[in-house]
């Protein structure tokens, strides 16, 4: 790694707000999961207005928590991983600074626009066209920045975070582009471009892809960063690091017709999505596998560092949504599991699990050191929310599989007569205490993040701001974690 000539300090303010706004987003978006959790226990919530029914604000939901809680978690941790590991100031502060409240703007426009009923119906891509062309410069802007940055990088070679991040944000550009090409009939309304079959392709091959690049490429470049600092190793092979990111970025991109099973998809394609699912699996093992042996002489350390804790129990959520994820891509597989809570409890071990869990451990980890202070306010809270989050996210999923796999086994259920055995309103009633336990499992999560901002809140307000230039400036040595 070679040293940084000059001391011109990091761009930490554009870190500081984003990190701030990933818990504030967090904790907005997990109180509308408990919510809408509520709803499916007591219909009566849904207050008899279209505003807050479920149909609406469930996509709120979807919105709040994946763009916005882990998109400010992506932006707020590549800004800082990339200034770090390339020893550089970002590209343009006021380019930066536009992408933050470029995002603040669409975030706000999605939670109005969301409950009033304005949707292009498409799944993770419900905003309308005017929103969508704001979205499509702020991520353009964002791209210019963190290349750009790259580009003027002190170091010679480029981390693999960045590689991951790098990928995360060409590939969620390209999908919003094509995905949301549309037609225009008035400022609220439009029509995709794509009709039938055609549309639902591009609309899987936009959702999983969102999956594979939003959802899990960024948050393997926040885990190939924070998992060594956190630890205090190197990663355990820069050679698996670099075959892992060819293998998954290659991959990832077929495997979105298995959303699409038994439709009017082509059967070739359903067929091409299935086996590469299927084999998805090595890469995100390997990478899985990575993380984990990273800690290969520092197990010991779990024992006192909750921060840790997050890190490596998220990898583990990881594993086990990676794994369970091309099982349900298997079509027999598929024709069980497919419209049951299987599918949500999946969603959930990772987003809850993968997501949310490394997020909130990088934050934890970075929060500090932005706000030039040596540690969070408290360590024992970090604990605390650990356990919340662990035990909060094994209630929902577990309590979903229940659920998903009684319904699917309900309804297929038939007669010797060839009538169904159970009526759709039977499988609900077996699927009520399973909703309440995955209620009661959010909401456990739901009070971790409430710790967390409470926490953050005592962090930011003890801060010394002459402390954070201190913080910010270029360091004499690398700080990649990496073997070199
Ligand atoms: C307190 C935490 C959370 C609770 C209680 C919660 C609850 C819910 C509920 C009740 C649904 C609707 C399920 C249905 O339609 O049957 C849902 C959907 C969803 N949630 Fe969450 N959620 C939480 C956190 C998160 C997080 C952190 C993420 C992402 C990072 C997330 C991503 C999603 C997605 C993608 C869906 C749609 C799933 C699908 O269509 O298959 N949730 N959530
Ligand atoms: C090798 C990795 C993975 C594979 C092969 C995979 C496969 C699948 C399959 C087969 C479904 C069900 C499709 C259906 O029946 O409609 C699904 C749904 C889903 N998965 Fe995964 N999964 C993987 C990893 C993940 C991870 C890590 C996350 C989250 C961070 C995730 C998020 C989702 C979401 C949000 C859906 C619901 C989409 C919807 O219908 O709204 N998956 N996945």
């Amino acid at each position: 790694m070679s040293t940084a000539s000059s001391p011109a300090a990091y761009n930490y303010k554009v870190v500081r707000q984003f990190a701030v706004m990933t818990v504030v987003w967090g904790v907005i978006g997990m109180a509308l999961g408990v919510f809408i959790a509520a709803q499916l226990v007591w219909p009566q919530l849904n207050l008899d207005m279209e505003w807050t029914s479920f149909g609406r604000l469930r996509p709120l939901h979807t919105n709040a928590v994946i763009f916005a809680f882990g998109g400010c978690a992506l932006f707020a941790t590549s800004y800082y991983v990339v200034q770090r590991t390339c020893q550089a100031r970002l590209f343009s502060d006021g380019l930066a600074a536009f992408t933050f409240w470029g995002w603040q703007a669409v975030i706000v426009l999605a939670v109005l626009s969301l409950p009033l009923g304005y949707t292009s119906s498409k799944e993770y891509a419900e905003l309308e066209w005017p929103i969508d062309i704001l979205l499509g410069l702020v991520w353009v802007t964002y791209a210019v920045v963190f290349f750009g940055t790259v580009a003027q990088r002190k170091t010679r070679h480029i981390y693999v975070g960045n590689w991951f991040y790098g990928a995360f944000i060409l590939v969620t550009g390209m999908l919003h582009i094509v995905n949301s090409a549309a037609v225009p009939v008035s400022l609220f309304k439009s029509y995709s471009a794509y009709a039938g079959a055609t549309d639902a392709m591009i609309q899987w091959w936009y959702g999983h892809n969102a999956v594979g690049f939003f959802l899990t490429t960024g948050f393997l470049g926040m885990m190939y960063y924070f998992v060594p600092k956190q630890a205090e190793r190197p990663i355990y092979s820069y050679r698996l690091s670099v075959v892992h990111f060819w293998a998954l970025i290659t991959l990832y991109i077929w495997a979105g017709p298995h959303h699409l099973h038994y439709t009017a998809l082509p059967d070739w394609a359903q067929s091409l999505g299935m086996v590469m699912s299927i084999i998805l699996l090595a890469p995100s093992w390997g990478g899985m596998i990575n993380g984990m042996m990273t800690l290969s002489g520092a197990w010991h350390k779990l024992r006192t560092d909750p921060i840790l804790r997050f890190l490596v129990v998220s990898l583990a959520f990881y594993g086990m949504s990676t794994f369970e994820g091309p099982m349900m891509a298997i079509k027999t597989v598929n024709a069980l599991s497919h419209y049951t809570d299987w599918t949500i409890g999946h969603v959930h071990a990772g987003a809850l699990g993968w997501v949310a869990m490394i997020s909130i451990g990088s934050l934890y980890h970075l929060i500090p050191r932005v706000y030039g202070r040596e540690r969070m306010h408290s360590v024992a809270l970090i604990n605390a929310h650990f356990w919340l989050a662990t035990i909060g996210t094994v209630l929902y999923i577990a309590s979903m599989w229940v659920n998903g796999i009684t319904q699917g086994l309900m309804w297929r259920a038939v007669n010797q007569d060839g009538t169904l055995t159970y009526s759709f309103v039977e499988a609900l009633e077996a699927s009520h205490p399973g909703y309440v336990v995955r209620m009661i499992g959010g909401a456990i999560f739901f009070s971790g993040m409430l710790l967390m901002a409470w926490n953050t809140w005592q962090t930011v307000r003890a801060s010394r701001p002459a402390e954070h230039d201190a913080g910010a400036r270029i360091p004499a040595h690398g700080s990649t974690g990496s073997t070199h």
